[in-house]
């Protein structure tokens, strides 16, 4: 007896997980930076022409594929085209793995929600998270001790994980975004009203939307748009087929394929506005430009917001709370959609009870999660992270577009989700899929791996590269196909539909 697929409660349920899993870390502390230091406002051309040209067909080519073979991504690969299974595993395997760093930066988050309450980093911002909070090490195999804040943390978020979706697609994922990702955003205009009306915001407003119109020539700035689109996305990591498997038949799937990547989008332009408002109230009030106080990533958020949390006295504990809430939520929301996406693979492919396969990915993510509570856990978050995000998703993207492209045929997609949705989406649709996207992605891989070879990583050792890098990525391909020969449980591959 096959057993019948979870479903969404409703399709709004279903719009808030792929938003959830689309609103992360990505477009907290990456998009605005990006959008600074890429020509401002002139980046938005670039941004929405690849979120036209690539970023939206690639998400309905996921949903629709999804929803055509009603399966977890290798399943529905494999229902596709059984030679390109492998392909379905690589992206869930890829987001095993991410989990394994993503709870650590999690953990982060959650302690300095904790220590937003007291502004516990004190007036030296960064050395107290490099020495005192991380314990950071001298080299990525100097693993120095355990870091028992950061493994607390990491085992209060696995726990979290395990127990969403344990309980299943409508009856925890779907209820915490439901909860979540409502919350989020109401946190969000918050940070972003008070944020631009500080003393000194429109200073970083400004600078954040002056276009440099000269940027707009430059092909780096296009790759960078086309890299935010599929990365904040969650696109070629297996997530969006996988949600999209879990939809009743009829759905209007070209539609929320809009109203998802819009509604990241919006997302991302708020905490633009929210960041660089609190970054220009910092350079006035030290009296310096925004160049020296904008940045990215864990250096914004765990360096430099702390320090203007500081400096704006006891409005900044209410601040400082805000913004690691967000974190954890936005966090939150993209990590349970991993565990679903690795999760689901392995309940298509052996038929054991979800339950049963939850539990076990929970204990193994975990596991491997505590390596990254030694004092050498930011090494391995930095390395992994940035191969998979070179390699992983731009390859697993690429052969997407390619397989379906040109072995299976755009028109099979097109022909379903125009069957079911309420717009139909053109013949432009195939152009972008077999032409746009891959000429795009290609572009952008033969430009990863000159740069690798030209100034490894980082400037890490060899043999840490090779390692955490290389071997990650041949690990992770490896498996893939020796997954892919193993046969699926109760002719789940032929009985569908
Ligand atoms: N979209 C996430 C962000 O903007 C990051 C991300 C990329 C992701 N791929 C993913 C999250 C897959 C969850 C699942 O931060």
């Amino acid at each position: 007896m096959e057993q019948k697929r979870d479903q969404w409660g409703s399709k709004l349920g279903f719009i808030l997980a792929a938003v959830g899993s689309a609103v992360g870390l990505g477009n907290i502390w990456r998009y605005p930076y990006l959008l600074y230091s890429n020509g401002g406002g002139a980046f938005l051309i670039p941004y929405f022409f690849a979120l036209f040209t690539a970023g939206i067909p690639l998400m309905i080519l996921e949903y629709g594929l999804g929803h055509k073979y009603k399966g977890s991504t290798p399943l529905a690969m494999a229902r596709a085209n059984k030679k390109w299974e492998w392909l379905g595993w690589w992206p869930s395997i890829n987001s095993f793995i991410i989990l394994t760093y993503y709870s650590m930066i999690l953990s982060w988050a959650v302690n300095y929600l904790y220590f937003s309450l007291t502004q516990a980093w004190g007036t030296d911002t960064n050395a107290f998270f490099f020495n005192d909070f991380l314990k950071l090490s001298s080299a990525p195999f100097d693993l120095g001790g355990m870091v028992w804040p950061i493994f607390f943390g990491i085992t209060a978020l696995w726990v979290i994980n395990w127990f969403i979706c344990y309980r299943g697609v409508s009856g925890g994922i779907e209820k915490l975004n439901k909860i979540l990702l409502p919350t989020l955003i109401g946190i969000m205009v918050i940070i972003v009203i008070r944020g631009a009306t500080l003393p000194g915001a429109s200073l970083g407003l400004n600078k954040l939307f002056t276009p440099d119109w000269s940027k707009v020539m430059d092909p780096k700035v296009w790759i960078a748009a086309y890299g935010q689109v599929f990365f904040s996305l969650s696109l070629a990591m297996g997530v969006m087929m996988t949600y999209s498997s879990y939809l009743p038949e009829k759905t209007d799937i070209n539609n929320t394929a809009f109203m998802t990547a819009f509604a990241n989008s919006g997302f991302e332009f708020l905490s633009a506005i929210g960041v660089f408002g609190i970054l220009g109230f910092m350079a006035s009030s030290q009296g310096v430009g925004i160049d020296e106080v904008a940045s990215q990533s864990i250096g914004l958020a765990f360096v430099v917001f702390p320090k203007v949390f500081t400096m704006m006295g006891a409005f900044g504990k209410i601040f400082g709370v805000l913004f690691f809430a967000c974190l954890v939520f936005a966090g939150l929301t993209s990590s349970v959609s991993l565990v679903e996406a690795f999760s689901s693979a392995i309940i298509d492919k052996t038929g054991m009870d979800r339950k049963k396969v939850v539990t076990l990915a929970a204990v193994g993510g975990y596991l491997v999660s505590i390596f990254y509570a030694t004092g050498a856990g930011l090494y391995f978050l930095d390395i992994i992270d940035a191969f998979i995000n070179s390699y992983g998703i731009v390859v697993v993207g690429l052969a997407e577009a390619v397989v379906i492209g040109w072995l299976l045929g755009p028109g099979q997609i097109r022909e379903h989700t125009n069957a079911i949705s309420y717009y139909s989406i053109g013949k432009w649709w195939d152009v972008m899929i077999k032409f746009v996207t891959p000429t795009v992605l290609t572009f952008m891989l033969v430009q990863n791996i000159v740069n690798e070879i030209k100034s490894p990583y980082g400037g890490y050792p060899s043999l840490a590269l090779a390692i955490l890098g290389w071997g990650v990525i041949g690990l992770g391909i490896l498996l893939s196909v020796v997954l892919s020969k193993k046969a699926w449980k109760n002719n789940s591959l032929e009985n569908y539909k």
